[in-house]
Formats: C-alpha cells, structure tokens, sequence
C-alpha cells in the first residue's frame, strides 16, 4: 500500500473524509487489508489478490473503492480521471473462458439485479443498454456474443450502460518505437496491465493496455468519446464487475490506481503478487465447437420453455373465485377435462345445440366416462347463484335424470361435466333415418320415463326444479335404452309453495310456451307445455316446427289439432311404425299431447296428473275445441320478437332449430 493510501485511510478513521483532497487518489499495490465494497464471488485473497470471480461458474462478484467520488468540478463541469490497474485471467481451458471483467465507474454499487455470463454482472436482459442503468465500463471480454455485436474472443470495449461496446478492438498494444500493432491475448494467464485515462476537456475516454514489462504505450488502443456528466451524473463509485458462465474461470486484479484531475500513480509492477497457476491447462478444442452451440440451444430451450409455460398457463387458464372454494368438489380442473376429451377434438363431438357444444370424455384419474358440454357465457352477473343451483342439481340422484358431475369455469366459457350416455340423444332415434325404428312400446317407455324425471323435478325433490328445455335433443338414453332427461344448463330452481322469479325467457323454439313471451315467467306450466311437445315428437317422429313444401313454418300441434278435429288422430303418429301401434292407446297419448301443449297453462294438467293418466287410473279430461282455436304458431313468432331483445344469444342461439331460419 502506498503512502498516499495510508494517509488517505488515516484521514478516513479519522473522519475528514469530506474535506480531504486525499479522497481522489488512491494506490493498491496489491489489496491485503484494502478497503473495498465486495460482493457477489469477490474477495481478497490471502495473497492479497482481489478475486472478482472464484472459479464456481454463473456466478458474479463486484469490488468498489470504500467511497464515492465527485466527478464533477464547481459549475457541474467534469473532471478529468485517470486509472490503471493489473489483471489476470485463468481459465480452466487455454483458449475459452467465462465472459471475463470490467473496470467501472457507476453511479450505483448495487449490481444484485445484473446477470452473471454474458452480461458480466453489469446488466440485464431487460435493462441491458438502458440509460437509467449511470455505468461507464472497460469490458476485457474473452467470449464473442453475437447478441452484443462482439467482434472476437478477445476483445477490449467502452461500454455505456450496457454490455453492447460503444467501440471495441481486439487485445493489444501499438509499439511505441514501430508504431505496429501487437496482438495481446487475455486468456494466457499472464498478468497484464490497464490505463483507463478521461479527458474532461475533450470528453475522450482513451484506453490502452501492454504486457507488464512494457510501459505505458504512447497511442491507445482506442477511444471514445463519452459526456461522462451525463451518464454517471454527479458521484459515481469505481471499481470492477466480473461474471462467469459456463467456464470456471477466475478473474483477479493485482494491482490499482487511480486519480482524479491527474494521471493515475504508476504500479509498482515489480512487486506485485503473482497468479496461481493452480488450474490445469484442458484442451478444449470439442468444448471450442460444442460451447456456442450448447449456448445458443440453451437460450432457445429457455425461450421455448418460457413460450410452453406461458402457453400452458394459457391453454388450461381458469376463472376461480373465492366463493367456488365451497363447491371444490364439483369443480373440475380444465386441464382435466381438456385430456378427457383429446383437447376437445372434433372425433370427440357428440353434439352441437343451441347452447354449446358436447363432448365425449374419459377422466383421466378414473377412467369414467363423461359427456362435456362447452356453454360460452359473457356475463359474470349471477354466476356464483347459477353455480350453486348446478351443484345442487348435480346432488340429484335419479334413474331418469342424467347425473351432473361438476363445473369448470373459463374466461367465457362454462364447461358442465354429465354421465355419458352410450345410446346418445334421443332425437338421432326419431330423426335419423339410418338409425334403428323406435317401436311404439319403447316410444311409451321413453314418455314415461321422462314423465317421472318431471314429476321428480317438480314435486319430489326439497325444491321445485324447472328444467326449462325437455325436448328430443335433451332426452339421452342409456345403455339399456331407458331414457334419462339431461341438460341442467337451464335449470332453476325454487322453493316449494313460492313463485319462480322473472328471468330471461330461456328455451327452444317450438317448445316455448306462448304464455312465455307475456309474463317471462317459467314455471311447472311451460315445463309441462314442453313435455307436451316433446311427447308429439316422439308419438309422430316430427319435430315441432317444420316447412312445408312452399316453404311455410308449420307447428306439430296444429297438424296433430286438425287430425283430431277430424277424428283421424292416429294419422299423425310417426308413420315409420308402418301401423304398428295399439290405436287406442294412440289415440289416448296424442290426445294427453294436446291437453299438455294447451295453449291456456291453466288447461293443462301438471305433472303429477300427467302420471296418473299415462298409468292409466285416470280418464283423460275433454278438450275443448273453442281453447284450440288460437294459431300457436303466431303467438310463438311473437316471442322470438319480444325475446330477440333481452336475450340475444341464448334465444337467437336456438332460432336456428327453425329449418330454414338458418
Ligand atoms: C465461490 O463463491 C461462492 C459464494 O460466493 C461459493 O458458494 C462457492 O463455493 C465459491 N467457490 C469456490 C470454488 O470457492
Ligand atoms: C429504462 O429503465 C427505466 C427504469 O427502470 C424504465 O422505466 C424504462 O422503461 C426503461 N426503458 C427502456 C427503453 O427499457
Ligand atoms: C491479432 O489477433 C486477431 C484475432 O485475435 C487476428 O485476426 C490478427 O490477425 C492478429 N494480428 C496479429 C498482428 O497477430
């Protein structure tokens, strides 16, 4: 340690700190007992080397000198600095090495958010070059990143707040006498020395190095021009930041000076502590080959992965609320049910209605099989009610009711989990004519079985369920063709003996019951009014609303009203039978189809009428001629009118049931 060090640290014990000019010079020749704020891998060594970097790879380690400096004179001018200083380099290998080390004068010492590797525990890949970052560094850099504009692999570079040289020139020295050029190579493992000298008058930063038994070279080796001020601001720290990759490689400084206003004091080069040549010289000629590569597909593999997660995090991104934890186990995660159904796949399709699509899947943890449906839904309004009433409709258990299993909830998206039902919707049976005939006494069973899902929605469960849309296409029949009623997507619920509320009227075309389009009220009345059309569609194999040859809308039940007043009832019942049908019963069924789809609610008989009579105990009820005059099919275009308002995506969704209307 020089003499002007020691003074300079006496003043500091002594707490002059401030008002000596002591402060802008310092000399170590060598760094026993200096001191520096270290961080990171640097330490002293017990040499009294400063070690930047300890051989550990991707790791980075930074010595400042104890105090800011003032770079500025009175009236924010800058001051002229000059420093030299004396590194080292040992690699692992005789030609690679980890990024290697700067000399930097920062308006921060803190480098915690810098990267090691190609950054030299200088910057970031997001500060990188970033005007906020206040460095000025001298990059001795043993490795070309093609990122930063690297010209070679053993290059010196002045950088400003970042890793990309404002100029740069390969290792070496002009020879004072011949004025030649004379190549230097940093990773010999031979100490060589430093000059970082600013000019405050020209703003020229000149950079110059040589081998230790050469004095300082006359020409640099280059020079830029830096409005120092400007970068660093007032105060800045000096010292050194050193990183490595993936090399071990240590990087030491031996020996250092520096000045303000002056030329730095010359090393004593004689005396300074040599490099421990400890590390055994490798050939790295494979690793010269296989390291870019290696690098080059490490970046990509972290940007493919980084690419994948975010893709995952999006592909399988739920909407999770607070209040959901409550419903935890009716809840299922999508990227289950994503593989249950192959990513949703169109092999998987099972069926497109109007409110979504359904698809086969088969859980994975369990192996179950399960129909998906996919409701796309915009509001947020009345979520955590509608949930709620899904779950307690998922508790129901009953042999005519296809079992929900749970819920899934996406940005826009609701996903319902169902049995599957292997013999799939009951409307392919009646309107698909590659399908198999339905008979007439499984065309009873299915009624009745639909009528007993009703009955037990209405009257047998702790609250009034209203299904809101039985029709064919909700009908599923399992594997031993019983028939099940499914599709909760429009349930609500209600207490017994209290009134259903005023909702949007919900519901397909043709199955709506015109009082519907009046009150917007549901209830076991336009339930029944369904059931009413759904048993004429499976009585005559039509569907509710068809075209006629000149293209005109007609409804199923003023055919099947006409028949009967014409006393040919049984003409409508689906002529696939081929007559092969009990007409009494027929006629009995059709007639009960009438009496359900009546257009007065008050007319019809509820659910549990209906039963009795499909058991046979009660005699049907007369209909009267004068309540059937009313043209059904008017009343029902009226609702699409007063609906395509208040609902237009559920209600606009089910318009196109309408041949023709699509
Ligand atoms: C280098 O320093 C780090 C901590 O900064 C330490 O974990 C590591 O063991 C050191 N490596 C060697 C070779 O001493
Ligand atoms: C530079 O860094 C500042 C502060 O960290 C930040 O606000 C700014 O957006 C950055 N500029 C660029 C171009 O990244
Ligand atoms: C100096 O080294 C560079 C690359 O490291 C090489 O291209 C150049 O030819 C060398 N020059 C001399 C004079 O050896």
């Amino acid at each position: 340690m020089s003499v002007i060090s020691l003074l300079f640290f006496l003043t500091l014990h002594h707490g002059f700190l401030l008002a000596s000019p002591a402060v802008d010079q310092f000399t170590f020749d060598g760094f026993a007992g200096a001191n520096l704020l270290l961080d990171g891998t640097a330490e002293v060594t017990a040499d009294g080397l400063l070690m930047l970097t300890n051989g550990t790879t991707l790791l980075k380690g930074h010595a400042f000198y104890s105090s800011i400096l003032r770079f500025h004179a009175a009236a924010s001018t800058p001051r002229s600095f000059s420093t030299a200083f004396v590194f080292g380099i040992l690699s692992e290998y005789a030609d690679i090495s980890s990024p290697g080390l700067a000399f930097v004068v920062s308006k921060s010492s803190n480098f915690s958010t810098a990267l090691q590797s190609q950054y030299m525990g200088l910057a970031n890949a997001a500060n990188n070059g970033n005007a906020s970052n206040h460095f000025l560094a001298v990059e001795l850099d043993t490795v070309v990143n093609a990122e930063f504009g690297d010209m070679s692999g053993n290059h010196v570079g002045i950088n400003v707040d970042g890793l990309k040289s404002v100029v740069a020139d390969n290792a070496g020295y002009y020879d004072d006498g011949t004025g030649a050029f004379r190549n230097m190579s940093l990773l010999n493992r031979t100490a060589a020395q430093v000059w970082v000298d600013f000019d405050a008058l020209t703003s020229l930063v000149n950079i110059t190095m040589a081998p230790l038994e050469v004095p300082k070279p006359k020409r640099p080796l280059l020079s830029a021009t830096v409005n120092l001020l400007s970068v660093i601001q007032d105060e800045a720290y000096v010292g050194f930041s050193s990183s490595t990759g993936v090399v071990s490689s240590r990087h030491y400084v031996l020996a250092w000076s520096f000045r303000m206003d002056g030329l730095a004091p010359p090393l004593n080069t004689q005396k300074l502590p040599g490099l421990p040549f400890t590390i055994p010289k490798r050939s790295s000629k494979m690793l010269k080959i296989l390291l870019p590569i290696a690098s080059a597909a490490l970046v990509l593999a972290l940007a493919i992965t980084v690419i994948v997660i975010d893709r995952r995090r999006r592909k399988y991104a739920e909407l999770k609320e607070d209040w959901e934890t409550e419903f935890g186990p009716h809840r299922f995660s999508y990227k289950d049910l994503f593989h249950a159904t192959n990513g949703f796949c169109d092999e998987r399709l099972l069926g497109i209605g109007g409110f979504g699509r359904v698809y086969k899947g088969v859980l994975p943890a369990s192996g179950t099989v399960v129909a998906v449906k996919k409701v796309s839904h915009e509001s947020r309004q009345g979520m955590r009610e509608f949930i709620s009433e899904v779950v307690s409709i998922g508790q129901i258990r009953h042999r005519n009711l296809v079992r929900l299993l749970g819920y899934c909830r996406r940005k826009r998206e609701l996903l319902l989990v169902y049995d599957h039902m292997p013999n799939g919707s009951l409307d392919k049976f009646l309107y698909d004519h590659s399908m198999p005939v339905l008979s007439w006494s499984q065309r009873l069973g299915v009624i009745s079985d639909v009528a007993s899902s009703v009955l037990y929605l209405h009257e047998d469960w702790e609250k009034v369920i209203l299904h809101r849309d039985i029709k064919a296409s909700n009908v599923l029949l399992d594997a031993d063709m019983n028939a099940r009623l499914g599709d909760f997507g429009l349930a609500r619920m209600y207490d017994h003996g209290t009134d259903p509320h005023t909702t949007h009227v919900v519901g397909t075309m043709g199955y709506l019951a015109p009082e519907l389009g009046h009150t917007g009220k549901a209830s076991k009345a336009s339930d029944v009014f369904a059931f009413g059309v759904f048993m004429l569609e499976v009585a005559c194999g039509r569907r509710p609303i068809s075209q006629d040859e000149h293209g005109d809308h007609f409804l199923l039940v003023d055919r099947v009203v006409e028949h009967w007043r014409e006393g040919t009832i049984t003409d409508a019942v689906d002529p696939r039978l081929r007559g092969d049908f009990a007409v009494q019963e027929a006629s009995f069924v059709l007639t009960l189809c009438l009496l359900c789809s009546h257009p007065l609610p008050s007319a019809r008989p509820g659910i549990r009428q209906i039963m009795q009579f499909l058991d046979g105990n009660t005699p049907l009820p007369e209909l009267s001629e004068a309540h059937r005059s009313v043209n059904m099919l008017v009343l029902m275009q009226n609702q699409v009118v007063l609906n395509s308002h208040s609902l237009p995506s559920t209600v606009a969704g089910n318009i196109s049931d309408i041949p023709g209307a699509r």
